[in-house]
């Protein structure tokens, strides 16, 4: 069975980013186009099936490009999944990250779901605790800012046969990050996708995996189209029920308080912000529904003024205020609308908790530096 490695092999750049360019890309981080000097790689040998195999070799390795056999399985199966979480720049100096067991543990439910070998908690933590102290000095400390770290793991095994890979790597890499849809927040229209889904029962929408988000491109491309800046998927199967955004989950605020959230059916990503604003609603006395929520439920209570706010979640989005839902046929919410006051307040006190500003009363950061 898997052995756990203790140590990473430290193989540091010799070439690394210059202060002054760091600092620069430190300044405005955006979204994931700056990468720190540094990777996690680990490699894993075995067959998941006869669930034997092991990882060995954990190290830290300049950041660059991967070699790898152009017959890998992900090149040509997509045997492949991810996470996302952060790490956060207190006052103080240190740095910390987010409930990164649950990404530990969302991690290995995809990989489950994807024939891929499951990591150790303690490695994944272990991993993402490496990378960032060899690259701490790139961690952001601005207003919304944080050091976005993406594990991923792929399918390396050279075989063209279909059945799950003998050599996986593991791997980590880190990113500079601000607000994903860049500048300051506001409310970002959605384009409703007709014609295709994200997902379907049986699949893989409840995994973390690329070619969920593959699959989310055609339609994203629509909404580019329309001046969207995401796509909303709909069950069609359960009359036409909200499922979630290309890249995050949905919540509708009511005018009595309560919240409303799509219930996870198996299609839907359990989002660690999403289960995070669940609790940190109910902490507040809000009730919260996780249930079936339909386009005409959202319609309904739109126009009679019961839905007052309905904002977007997500390790990269935080929360971020929806504006309105556009189709071919209609639209959903106010031109102009300004961010609801639930979805500030949240989202305020989610990035109060994660930079140390506010008591952490669910013991849900880790000390990284
Ligand atoms: C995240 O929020 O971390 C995600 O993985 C979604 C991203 C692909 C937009």
């Amino acid at each position: 069975m898997t052995t756990e490695p203790t140590t990473f092999a430290h193989h540091l750049s010799q070439d690394p980013v210059p202060d002054e360019v760091r600092t620069a890309v430190l300044a405005d981080p955006g979204f994931g186009t700056t990468f720190t000097d540094h990777m996690v790689k680990i490699d894993w040998s075995g067959d998941v099936v006869r669930g034997t195999g092991r990882w060995s070799d954990p190290r830290i390795e300049p950041y660059g490009p991967l070699v790898l056999d152009p017959a890998a399985a992900v090149l040509h199966y997509g045997q492949e999944i991810f996470e996302g979480l952060k790490a956060y720049r207190h006052a103080d100096g240190s740095v910390w990250t987010f409930r990164a067991d649950a990404n530990a543990d969302r991690l290995n439910r995809s990989a489950r779901r994807l024939a891929l070998p499951e990591l150790p908690e303690q490695l994944f933590l272990d991993a993402l605790r490496e990378l960032v102290r060899v690259d701490e000095q790139w961690v952001p400390d601005g207003d919304g800012e944080s050091l976005y770290l993406r594990p991923f793991m792929i399918a390396t095994e050279a075989f063209l046969g279909v059945r799950p890979a003998r050599e996986v790597l593991f791997s980590v890499i880190a990113s500079p990050a601000g607000n994903y849809f860049g500048g300051p927040v506001k409310p970002v229209d959605i384009w409703l996708s007709r014609d295709y889904a994200r997902a379907g029962r049986g699949g893989t929408g409840a995994a973390k995996c690329g070619g969920n988000y593959a699959a989310s491109l055609v339609a994203q491309l629509e909404g580019d189209a329309h001046g969207c800046q995401q796509v909303m998927f709909l069950d069609r199967d359960r009359g036409d029920a909200v499922e979630e955004l290309g890249g995050m989950n949905v919540f509708f605020v009511h005018e009595d308080g309560r919240l409303v959230t799509p219930e996870l059916t198996g299609t839907i990503l359990e989002g660690v912000t999403r289960r995070s604003i669940i609790q940190l609603a109910k902490d507040r006395g809000l009730s919260v529904e996780e249930r079936r929520f339909t386009l005409d439920e959202w319609r309904e209570g739109w126009r009679a003024g019961t839905i007052t706010e309905a904002f977007a979640c997500g390790t990269a989005a935080v929360i971020t205020p929806i504006g309105r839902l556009v189709s071919a046929e209609e639209v959903i919410g106010d031109e102009g609308a300004r961010p609801g006051e639930v979805t500030m307040d949240i989202r305020k006190q989610l990035l109060e908790i994660q930079t140390g500003r506010a008591e952490d009363p669910h013991g849900w950061l880790t000390r990284l530096v």
